[in-house]
C-alpha cells in the first residue's frame, strides 16, 4: 500500500518535516495542510523537485482541504499560534488549543485511521486535546518531544566531552517544558554511564541546558523558535511508525495508570510501531525522579485546569452525551 503523511502546517516547522521526509524517501506521498494553498502549493512543488533531485520517489503535494487527509497513515499537527507581544501563555494556551481541536475533529472525520503525532505547543496539553477530540485510542495519538529533548541533552554532553558524538543515549522524560525530567542515570555514552565520565557539577549544567534548549533558540533566532532538530525528531517517529520498527522512543501519550497517573499526557518511553505508541514501557525511578515526574506532570494539569475553567472542553461532553443518546 502506498504510503501517506500529512503535515498540518507550512510554517518553518511542517516545512522541515515534510522536506526531511521527502529527501529520505520514507514514505510516497507527504500532503502539505496549511491556509494558504499557494504557499502550501509553492512548497510542494519546489519539495518535489528537490526529491527528484535526490532521485527519490516521494511526492510531495499540497491539501485543498483538509479532505486531502484521507487516507493519510500519519497526521503530524505542527500548526499553532506564536506568541505575540501582550499575549499570556493562558492566551495562547486557549488559542493554540482551539486550533488544534478543530484540526482533530478534521482528522477523526477525513483520517480516522491514522496515527496522530502532535508537535503544536504547549505540546503535553495539545496532545490531550489531540486525544479528546479524534477520540482515537491512546496508541494512536503521540506528542513529540523526548526524542527532541534526549537530543539536546546528548549534543551537550558532547559538548562537554568533546568526543562521542553519535554514541551517546540521552533519556528525558515528563512534559515538553521547563519541568521537563533529563536522567543522568539513564544515560550513557556508547554504554558508558555519564557519571563515570562527568561530576556532579557538570552533569548538574547539562541538565540546566537540557531544559533551556529551546528558548537559548528562540533568544537566538530572535524571531521564532527552533525547527530542525524538532523537525527531525518527528521525522524519527514518522519512520519508526511507517517501518513498524518497534524500537523505544520517549514520546508524550496519554496514561492510563502507567507510573501511578491516570487521564494526564506526559513523557514516557515508548515503544513505536505501526499501531503507534504500542506499549508504555515502565522503567524503575528512585524518589528525586518520581517527585521531578510529578512536578512534570502537575504543570500539565494545571494547564487542563485553565482550559476546562474557560469550558473549552464542554463541547466534548455534548458530543459524548449525544452519542449516548444515539444522535
Ligand atoms: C522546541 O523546544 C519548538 O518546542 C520546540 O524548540
Amino acid at each position: 500500500m502506498a504510503s501517506k503523511v500529512t503535515v498540518i502546517g507550512t510554517g518553518n516547522f511542517g516545512s522541515t518535516v515534510a522536506f526531511i521526509l521527502a529527501m529520505s524517501g520514507s514514505c510516497h506521498e507527504v500532503v502539505l495542510l496549511g491556509r494558504n494553498v499557494n504557499v502550501a502549493k509553492g512548497k510542494a512543488l519546489d519539495m518535489s523537485q528537490a526529491a527528484n533531485a535526490a532521485r527519490e520517489h516521494t511526492v510531495v503535494i499540497a491539501a485543498n482541504g483538509p479532505e486531502d487527509m484521507k487516507d493519510s497513515q500519519i497526521v503530524v499537527i505542527t500548526a499553532g499560534a506564536p506568541r505575540t507581544p501582550g499575549m499570556s501563555r493562558d492566551d495562547l494556551l486557549t488559542k493554540n488549543a482551539q486550533i488544534v481541536k478543530i484540526y482533530s475533529l478534521e482528522i477523526k472525520k477525513y483520517a480516522p485511521d491514522a496515527v496522530v503525532i502532535v508537535v503544536s505547543n504547549p505540546l503535553d496539553v495539545m496532545t490531550y486535546v489531540a486525544y479528546k477530540y479524534t477520540g482515537f485510542p491512546r496508541e494512536r495519538v503521540l506528542g513529540m518531544a523526548g526524542i527532541l529533548d534526549a537530543a539536546r541533552m546528548a549534543h551537550f554532553i558532547y559538548e562537554k566531552l568533546g568526543y562521542g558524538a553519535g554514541q551517546i543515549r540521552a533519556t528525558v522524560m515528563g512534559g515538553h517544558g521547563d519541568t521537563m525530567v533529563p536522567l543522568p542515570k539513564f544515560t550513557t555514552v556508547a554504554g558508558v554511564p555519564i557519571e563515570d565520565l562527568f561530576d556532579s557539577e557538570e552533569i548538574g549544567e547539562i541538565v540546566k541546558k537540557t531544559k533551556n534548549g529551546g528558548a537559548q533558540i528562540v533568544n537566538l533566532l530572535g524571531d521564532g523558535s527552533a525547527y530542525y532538530a524538532p523537525a527531525k525528531s518527528t521525522a524519527v517517529m514518522v519512520d519508526a511508525i511507517l517501518k513498524d520498527t518497534k524500537q523505544i522512543h520517549s514520546c508524550a501519550v496519554y496514561l492510563n495508570g502507567e507510573y501511578g497517573y491516570d487521564s494526564i499526557v506526559s513523557g514516557v518511553p515508548a515503544m513505536i510501531g505501526a499501531g503507534g505508541a504500542e506499549e508504555i514501557i515502565e522503567m524503575t525511578l528512585k524518589t528525586l525522579q518520581r517527585t521531578r515526574f510529578k512536578n512534570s506532570v502537575a504543570s500539565v494539569q494545571e494547564m487542563i485546569d485553565i482550559l476546562n475553567a474557560n469550558n473549552f472542553f464542554d463541547d466534548l461532553e455534548n458530543e459524548i452525551v449525544e452519542k449516548a443518546d444515539g444522535k
